[in-house]
């Protein structure tokens, strides 16, 4: 019988089973590592003193777009160009959403050849491209989930370009303060695993910035610092298949736990410049918004 006051007890609950997760189609642009080496210090992670194999750099390279592939993505390659051995981290070209795309400005001198290889590579697919104002990364600084991006500044991207992100392209911006230089760039730091979901390391960032994140994702995967210095969130989701560095291993075993399935990479002659999967991939987003 049930009792007329008092509380009732609900029965107790199993375990919940993971969520069953679904993977989307994605479209990327990657760029080989045709010309890549470490010939300038940009990030705590680059010495010009250790040599970089080059062919290595490309097999394992090699190995990440036919992971995209095998799983159904879309992968466009970008010519790289003499002169700019960080070009393979194609993330930093530029940040399209809802077909609508802000170029990049490169912090270093270095790197700003880049841009306008990105943006004839983009009109080409038929999307316009923004001439941006302010310094900003491309996808290394903003992450996109869901209706909402989230900007890193701190190291590369300046912080008024994160309103000119949310006034070029529509979309609610929410700043981001980095504070660890060895997670120079967001998507050092924070993995977007699907349109509600992130992985991220908070120490990387300031204590009012972890509060905005643990407010906005309190299911937020949190990783070790062993796994974040294996660049273990320089990962790429696709909703279902997470694809991060081998060495990742308890951030994968923490993926997995949530339903996500780990799909290890080894990219680690490219983490001699500071960048791995995530950095080596930069995702078209051409479906209009709402
Ligand atoms: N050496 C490059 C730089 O310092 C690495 C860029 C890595 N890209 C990224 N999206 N985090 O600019």
């Amino acid at each position: 019988a049930r009792p007329d006051h008092g509380s009732v007890t609900f029965p107790v609950q199993q375990a919940a089973p993971a969520p069953e997760r679904t993977a989307r189609t994605r479209h990327f642009v990657m760029c080989p590592p045709t010309h890549f080496d470490v010939v300038s210090v940009l990030n705590p992670w680059m010495d010009p003193a250790v040599p970089v194999d080059r062919d290595r750099a490309m097999s394992q390279w090699s190995g990440l777009v036919a992971a995209y592939q095998s799983l159904g993505h879309r992968v466009d390659l970008l010519a790289p160009g003499p002169g700019l051995p960080d070009m393979v981290f194609a993330a930093n070209g530029a940040l399209v959403v809802g077909g609508r795309a802000l170029g990049a400005a490169f912090l270093h001198p270095e790197r700003r050849p880049e841009a306008a290889l990105h943006r004839e590579l983009l009109a080409e697919l038929g999307i316009a491209v923004h001439e941006p104002v302010h310094t900003n990364e491309g996808e290394g600084d903003f992450a996109v989930v869901g209706d909402l991006v989230l900007a890193g500044t701190g190291f590369r991207t300046d912080r008024a370009a994160h309103a000119e992100a949310q006034e070029v392209l529509g979309v609610p911006v929410v700043s981001l303060q980095l504070v660890d230089p060895r997670f120079y760039h967001l998507d050092t730091c924070l993995a977007v695993l699907d349109d509600t979901t992130v992985a991220w390391f908070p120490a990387a960032f300031s204590a009012s910035s972890q509060q905005v994140v643990r407010t906005l994702f309190p299911g937020a995967v949190e990783a070790t610092e062993a796994d974040a210095l294996a660049f273990g969130l320089n990962a790429v989701s696709d909703g279902r298949h997470v694809l991060l560095p081998v060495a990742a291993t308890t951030l994968a075993a923490d993926l997995r736990a949530a339903g996500f399935e780990p799909v290890g990479i080894e990219l680690d002659e490219l983490v001699k410049a500071g960048g791995s999967v995530k950095c080596c991939t930069l995702e078209l987003r051409q479906e209009e918004r709402a």
